[in-house]
């Protein structure tokens, strides 16, 4: 069954919104695994906008299931990654205007910096790496070149679509991405965007997709209907999508 790991970086934002200490990201964290995620995400941004520094170290402290770190290729970020070894580490391009990552890294334009990165994170213990990208053949051949063993397809395309005829074609983009990854040998996880309307297309038509990685979706549920509920919805929505 796909893995579902939850975002909890908008609790985060919630909270600064208002310099407060709640709500908690690492409490929500507890609560996302207690209603059935499989492990919890989150992004260490240069700015700190919604995440901080004390939240990755008691969220790699508390969460039980697969933690996954979200960064950059800045040093400060990456130091901080190493240290805490999550089990995952997927590195996302980031500009500080953005409301929210807006894309894949262009792999084959930063090759020597993502491959020094990717070794730099293996070294320090950290057993899968993953590179997000946009699902374009040679982002996905680039990904495996840089030596990650994972790649996260971007499917905020495949989610923002207009019509109906967009978004099957945009599925279709996915699963040759995903079938080029999975021959190359690299784990496939996907994310962005997707929301409890839109899987059971993205996974019908989608191979090889070991874990998803949802995070607003759930938080803007959660606020109507709680935090459980609307973990627990998205897991049955996760586990009833048919390949
Ligand atoms: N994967 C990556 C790499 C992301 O940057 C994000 C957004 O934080 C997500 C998945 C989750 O996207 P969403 O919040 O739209 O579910």
């Amino acid at each position: 069954m796909t893995n579902l790991l939850i975002n909890v970086d908008h609790v985060g934002t919630l909270r600064n919104a208002r310099e407060e200490t709640f709500p908690d990201p690492v409490h929500a964290a507890a609560r996302c695994e207690q209603a059935g995620a499989d492990g919890i995400v989150f992004h260490l941004r240069e700015d700190r906008r919604h995440i901080t520094e004390r939240d990755v170290r008691l969220l790699a402290e508390t969460v039980n299931g697969k933690l996954d770190f979200e960064l950059s290729t800045e040093e400060e970020v990456v130091s901080i990654c190493c240290d805490v070894v999550p089990d995952l580490a997927t590195l996302v391009p980031e500009r500080r205007e953005e409301v929210t990552t807006e894309g894949g890294l262009d792999v084959t334009a930063s090759r020597p910096r993502l491959n020094a990165v990717t070794d730099r994170l293996y070294g320090a213990g950290v057993d899968q790496v993953s590179l997000f990208v946009d699902p374009v053949p040679a982002q996905i051949e680039a990904t495996a070149a840089v030596g990650a063993n994972c790649v996260e397809l971007h499917t905020g395309d495949f989610a923002e679509a207009s019509t109906e005829a967009a978004r099957r074609e945009e599925a279709e983009r996915l699963a040759a991405a995903a079938d080029a990854a999975h021959e190359t040998g690299l784990r496939v996880h996907a994310g962005h965007g997707l929301d409890y309307n839109n899987f059971s297309l993205f996974r019908e038509t989608v191979p090889h997709v070991a874990e998803v990685s949802i995070g607003f979706a759930v938080m803007a549920r959660a606020i109507l209907v709680g935090m459980d509920q609307a973990v627990r919805d998205m897991r049955a929505t996760v586990a009833n999508a048919q390949p």
